[in-house]
């Protein structure tokens, strides 16, 4: 079985202050949890100081992108290495906002992928469609073309530290939830694909995260449904409260 992971997604959110602020009041919150995974993704540049505070606790943390190249003339951007140096684990690939936002396409990312895991650190793969690619019943040609692109030539062993958060692009920030039932179909979907790929085994021990207005009011059905191992949660996560109510729903229902 694959291990329930909840991961923030703070986005371009909180000065290096109000990071220290929540991190020292989420801290107390998690030290009990037994088996859900904690990542915390803040902007780069709280990631040394939020690491520091949280290095006690069972959460992890990870950056919110990174650029494929170990260093050199690409003004503005992080690398693999960057991010190891301050602790990282983890890594957001992928993401939406920056596949459309930013362009970054399939090819790209898979750079950014292929860089992350030779260099240790572990990818959060988002997948997902657009509102017109749902609409016209492209969802899994799409979600299948991302997930090539981005498993392309990767191992076994390598496929063991990836995550995959599936995240309908209409859904994310817009309070538009997947239902439980959509949701589940891509998770199941996305998790043939690893099955064809490598194996049964292998492929039940990879975290699907669902990621699109996640909160406290959705998460329980959310999490009981098949395929769904965690979440990637951008706006409830940046509340203390609403952020831990999520993981503790998450706690108890695999208990
Ligand atoms: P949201 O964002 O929870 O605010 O919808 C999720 C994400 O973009 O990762």
């Amino acid at each position: 079985m694959a291990q329930k992971i909840v991961a923030a997604n703070w986005k371009m959110n909180k000065t290096l202050q109000e990071s220290i602020d929540f991190s020292k009041e989420f801290a107390k919150n998690i030290l009990n949890l037994k088996k859900t995974g904690v990542i915390l993704c803040p902007p780069f540049i709280s990631l040394f100081n939020i690491n520091e505070i949280l290095k006690n606790t069972p959460a992890k943390i990870g950056g919110q992108n990174m650029h494929f190249a170990e260093s050199g003339a690409y003004t503005s951007e992080i690398s693999a290495s960057m991010l190891k140096s301050v602790n990282c684990d983890y890594v957001i690939l992928g993401h939406s906002e920056r596949r459309h936002d930013f362009n970054e396409t399939n090819e790209f990312i898979k750079k950014k992928i292929d860089t992350a895991l030779a260099k240790g650190l572990k990818p959060i793969i988002c997948l997902g469609e657009k509102l017109e690619e749902r609409e016209s019943e492209k969802t899994k040609d799409v979600v299948k073309k991302q997930y090539d692109s981005a498993f392309e030539g990767i191992s076994t062993e390598e496929v063991k530290n990836c995550i995959i958060a599936y995240e309908p692009v209409w859904a994310i920030g817009t309070g538009l939830t997947a239902t439980p039932e959509q949701a589940s179909e891509v998770h199941t979907y996305i998790r043939s694909l690893l099955i064809e790929q490598y194996d049964a085994e292998t492929a039940d021990s990879i975290t699907i995260q669902y990621g699109g207005s996640v909160k406290p009011a959705n998460a329980e059905e959310l999490i009981k449904s098949a395929d769904i191992d965690g979440f990637l949660i951008g706006g409830a996560s940046l509340k203390v409260d609403s952020f831990t109510e999520i993981i503790n729903i998450v706690e108890e229902v695999i208990n």
